[in-house]
């Protein structure tokens, strides 16, 4: 078990454009892959990115499981590993609700998404994975898979007005878990 430091906003390793993985089923892959499972799970959070511990490469995690209880109007999100993923935005509608990240500690903002979303990539047996998925499905592939690009999620606000601290904005409320 390998929890890692998870890098936070300013830091430029999280403005970077993450490289393509080359090869599936190595021992690092695999190593890299507990490790960002075993450092998700000690935050809390319901995804994380590669280039989030230092790690320049196209392979992101996510899934609910425990932490479904604070979407409690979010249908489940299997715990998938995707390696170089390609996202294909179906449609123009976007939705707007809250997100935090683990680089962004302590904050939430309202963020705009694609609602409807096909994506594809590697799990890492390198087979293939192939999904179309609509909602908060679609809002965590399209959060994570912004990591790889060197993009935070506060680059995607457009309402500063919905931008704040989790404690002021949810004194007693649920609280939007950190992904
Ligand atoms: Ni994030």
């Amino acid at each position: 078990m390998a929890v890692h430091e998870i890098l936070r906003m300013g830091d430029p390793r999280l403005l970077r454009r993450a490289e393509p993985v080359a090869r599936t089923g190595t021992p690092e892959l695999d190593a890299l892959i507990r490790d960002l499972f075993d450092t998700m799970h000690a935050a809390g959070g319901a995804g994380l990115a590669a280039p989030q511990i230092g790690v320049n490469l196209r392979v992101v995690i996510f899934g609910t499981g425990e932490v479904l209880t604070r979407y409690p109007d979010a249908a489940p999100v299997p715990p998938t590993v995707l390696i170089n993923p390609v996202l294909e935005r179906l449609g123009q509608e976007q939705d707007e609700d809250w997100e935090g990240c683990l680089s962004v500690p302590g904050l939430r903002a309202i963020v705009p998404r694609y609602r409807a979303l096909r994506y594809r990539g590697l799990d890492p047996s390198g087979q293939p994975i192939d999904r179309t998925v609509e909602g908060f499905h679609a809002r965590v592939v399209q959060h994570e898979c912004d990591h790889l690009d060197g993009m935070l999620y506060p680059m995607r606000v457009r309402d500063f007005s919905r931008f704040g601290f989790t404690d002021v904005l949810f004194p007693e409320g649920l609280k939007p878990s950190d992904d």
